[in-house]
């Protein structure tokens, strides 16, 4: 099924999606009077060798651009790395007529566009995001941060890109891990904010969706799908003052399992692998708390728990997450903040939870 490029605006961002997605980025460049050889692109090890390939066969006028490579992964979202991409930017002679082209996930277009933010007091930058969750969610939004320490996003700006391109064909090459962790951010979306993408993603079986081919018709759709409804988000509260902070279900607990995982000696958590997690603790506050069947809660813990594997929450992890929620940046006075759901696609934002309701909701996730 070949989609044919559409294009959104978003807080004067373009937003790109579509197998065609590269004419436009053709014509954004020459809107924006930049030639190639002002043009840096910005990669991990793993987009350098997957992605920057197709990018050059589908734009070959990008060849004379210079590369910026850094190793990548979750622990390259910092500021030790933020400063030596600004190093290599002034190194290289960029200044503010130059562009960044963020090309990879979140990591990349998280620290793209905070290093964008930061050169020379703001210097524009385009995503072309290449993992799931970059293409469904993290490259859309202008959120931008790293990490201060093993803490998520601790650091950022709202700072939007000049455009954002989208070309489902990256999928091809991403590992099944990450492709299973962005499906739980399109998880989120649907049960935040669209009861009927929920209601269509439900029947699915997890394993055979993530097996089925990236070109086909059904990932093409759940794509399209959910970019449209993070799109309609961004536009209607950018600065996330009330309905982009739905977005944040299952992330106070999902940001606080990633960080303890990835402190400890063990293997670290991808982002949506911490985030499935939070999503089954979170829907269990929100049948405490805001009224979601209890019919409802077991289809959504079932449904997650066949796709993501679980982890042990032991009396030692507990603690450990307990002592993270205290930097939840969400954090206010009266306890931890979390968004719940009164039914799929419903969000009820700001709900205050008490320590023992979390430890509840922790044992329900291990039970
Ligand atoms: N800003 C936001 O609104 C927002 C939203 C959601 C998530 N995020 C952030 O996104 C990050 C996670 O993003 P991620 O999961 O994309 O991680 P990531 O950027 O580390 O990418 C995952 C891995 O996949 C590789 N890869 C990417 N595309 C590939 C492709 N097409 N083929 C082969 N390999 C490929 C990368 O090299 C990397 O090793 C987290 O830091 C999270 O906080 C931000």
């Amino acid at each position: 099924m070949k989609i044919s490029s559409r294009v959104i605006t978003v807080e004067k961002t373009p937003v790109f999606f579509g197998d065609d997605s590269f004419i436009a980025l053709k014509q954004l460049l020459k809107s924006l009077h930049i030639s190639a050889r002002r043009v840096f692109i910005f990669v991990d090890r793993g987009t350098k060798q997957y992605c920057l390939p197709v990018l050059y066969e589908k734009a070959g006028f990008l060849q004379g651009a210079t590369v910026l490579e850094i190793e990548g992964g979750e622990q390259s979202k910092s500021l030790a790395s933020a400063e030596n991409l600004w190093s290599m930017l002034l190194a290289e002679g960029a200044d503010r007529n130059s562009l960044l082209v963020n090309l990879g996930g979140g990591v990349i277009s998280d620290l793209g566009g905070f290093v964008a933010a930061g050169f020379k007091r703001g210097m524009p930058y385009i995503n072309i995001p290449t993992s799931l969750i970059g293409q469904v969610d993290a490259s859309i939004g202008g959120k931008t941060a790293v990490n201060l320490g093993n803490i998520k996003n601790q650091v950022g700006f709202f700072y939007a890109p000049s455009g954002v391109v989208i070309f489902p064909g990256f999928l091809k090459t991403l590992p099944l891990e990450h492709l299973r962790s962005g499906f739980a951010e399109i998880v989120k979306i649907a049960l935040v904010m669209d009861p009927p993408l929920w209601q269509r993603i439900r029947k699915q079986s997890v394993e055979k969706l993530l097996k089925m081919p990236s070109e086909s018709k059904t990932w093409k759709e759940l794509l399209a799908k959910a970019i449209t409804i993070k799109n309609a988000i961004i536009r209607d509260d950018y600065r996330e003052k009330k309905l982009r902070k739905g977005l944040n279900f299952g992330h106070t607990l999902g940001h606080a399992f990633e960080a303890y995982f990835m402190a400890g000696p063990g293997k670290p958590l991808l982002h949506g692998e911490a985030v499935a997690a939070g999503m089954i603790c979170a829907a269990y506050l929100s049948s405490c708390k805001a009224g979601l069947p209890m019919s409802e809660l077991l289809e959504i813990k079932e449904f997650i728990a066949s796709g993501f594997s679980k982890f042990k929450v032991t009396e030692e992890v507990k603690q450990g997450i307990m002592d993270l929620l205290i930097h939840d940046k969400k954090n206010q006075q009266g306890g931890n903040r979390f968004v719940l759901i009164t039914k799929p696609g419903h969000a009820k934002i700001n709900v205050s939870c008490d320590e023992n309701e979390i430890s509840e909701a922790l044992d329900f996730y291990q039970e």
